[in-house]
Order: structure tokens, then C-alpha cells, then sequence
């Protein structure tokens, strides 16, 4: 089986990197990781990549004149690399057009909300001030937009009276670490595909309770 090649941007500490590393350590999941590339030279996660044995690159984006120049310059070492895939995993910085192009239907990100609510940053502290009662988060295609295109799978959380913004993002965080190596499997394994706008099942139907979060351990 020949494994999908994915290269995986960062900006932080790395824990779904992380999540997603572990899965592609087992021989059987059908992606694994060649390159881990950060735009921040501290980011934590190069280091917990590293631990792995993934190559890391670091593509500092104050080095680069535009945001065009940076995203060219990361999409080379993603090539470089072999990768014919890419996971954005708490990556911070506007993407253009021309990137999000150049991998387009190949590019997954997760996001700490249940989109489209809840687009861009503080996701956890304007869930709170809304009121509303389930949370979650998703992973989804990239399009130009910010934090849109097709979803590929999400997982809710119930909030709770008491919580607060960083006690509600521990429990988003734990269910992204489930979804997003769940979501790359399908991917990887064609079991799912962009049609339009949306995620279809390869197996005759369109979204739908399958594509939610996989049962707890
Ligand atoms: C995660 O919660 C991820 O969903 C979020 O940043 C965090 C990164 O944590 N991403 C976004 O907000 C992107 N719109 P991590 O570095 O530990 O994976």
C-alpha cells in the first residue's frame, strides 16, 4: 500500500502533530508524515516532531518580503520533501490564494469550532459569550477563506456551566486529537471525496451521521 505523503505546517506547541503522528507511526494507517515545517524557530512542536523522527524545516515568514514569497517558499520544501499532501495543525498565518491552489483538495486543516460557526480566533471565548451549548471543532479542506471549504468531520462538546474559555478548549482539543487522524484516514484511504462544496462517501451517500466523530475509546 503505498502511504500518502503529508507534510504538516505548525506555528506552536504541536499536539495535533502530534496526535497525527502517532497514528502514522503504525505501518497500517495509510499517511505518514515527511516533513514537519514551522514558521516559528521556537515552535515547540519541532522538537516533540523531531522525538518522532520526522525532518522539520523552519520557514520564518519575517524573512519574506510578501505573503506570496512565504507561502512559495513553503510550498518548495513541501515538494522538496515529496509531500503530495499537507495538515495545517495550529497553523497561524493567512494563507493566499495561490497556496491554498496549489493544494487544492490536498490541503486539510482543523479548526477549534464547530464551523461555519465561530470563524478565526478566541473561538473558545465567543462560544462562551453566545451562550451556546455545544462546542466543538472541525476538520475541513482549505478554501481562500478564512476557515471554510468542505468538512470532512467534526466532534461537538457539550458546555458546561461552570466552564471557562481554557477548560472548554482542554475538552475541543482532546476531540481534535481524535478527529483529525480519523479524517486524515479517510482522506488517505479514498473512502471520501471533495465533491463541490461538500465531503461525499465514496460508497453512495453525502454527509450524515458516519462522517461524526468515531466512537470513544
Ligand atoms: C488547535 O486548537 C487548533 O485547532 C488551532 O490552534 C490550536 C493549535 O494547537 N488552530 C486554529 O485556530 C486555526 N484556525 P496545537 O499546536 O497544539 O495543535
Amino acid at each position: 500500500m503505498a502511504r500518502l505523503k503529508v507534510g504538516v505546517p505548525i506555528s506552536g506547541r504541536g499536539s495535533n502533530m502530534t496526535a497525527l503522528a502517532e497514528a502514522c507511526a503504525d505501518p497500517g494507517f495509510p499517511a505518514e508524515i515527511v516533513l514537519v515545517l514551522s514558521n516559528e524557530p521556537d515552535a515547540a512542536g519541532l522538537g516533540r516532531a523531531q522525538a518522532f523522527g520526522i525532518p522539520t524545516a523552519v520557514v520564518d515568514h519575517r524573512g519574506f518580503p510578501d505573503r506570496a514569497a512565504f507561502d512559495a517558499a513553503m510550498t518548495a520544501r513541501l515538494e522538496a520533501a515529496g509531500a503530495d499532501f499537507v495538515c495545517l495543525a495550529g497553523f497561524m498565518r493567512l494563507l493566499t490564494a495561490g497556496f491554498v491552489e496549489r493544494w487544492r483538495d490536498r490541503l486539510l486543516n482543523v479548526h477549534p469550532s464547530l464551523l461555519p460557526a465561530f470563524r478565526g480566533l478566541d473561538t473558545h471565548e465567543r462560544a462562551l459569550a453566545a451562550g451556546v451549548r455545544l462546542h466543538g471543532c472541525t476538520v475541513h479542506f482549505v478554501r481562500p477563506e478564512l476557515d471554510d471549504g468542505p468538512i470532512v468531520m467534526q466532534a461537538a462538546v457539550p458546555v458546561l456551566p461552570d466552564d471557562t474559555a481554557g477548560s472548554l478548549a482542554a475538552r475541543v482539543l482532546a476531540q481534535e486529537h481524535r478527529i483529525y487522524p480519523a479524517a486524515l484516514r479517510l482522506v488517505a484511504e479514498g473512502a471520501v471525496r471533495v465533491e463541490g462544496e461538500r465531503v461525499v462517501h465514496r460508497r453512495g451517500w453525502s454527509g450524515g451521521g458516519a462522517l461524526a466523530a468515531p466512537p470513544l475509546p
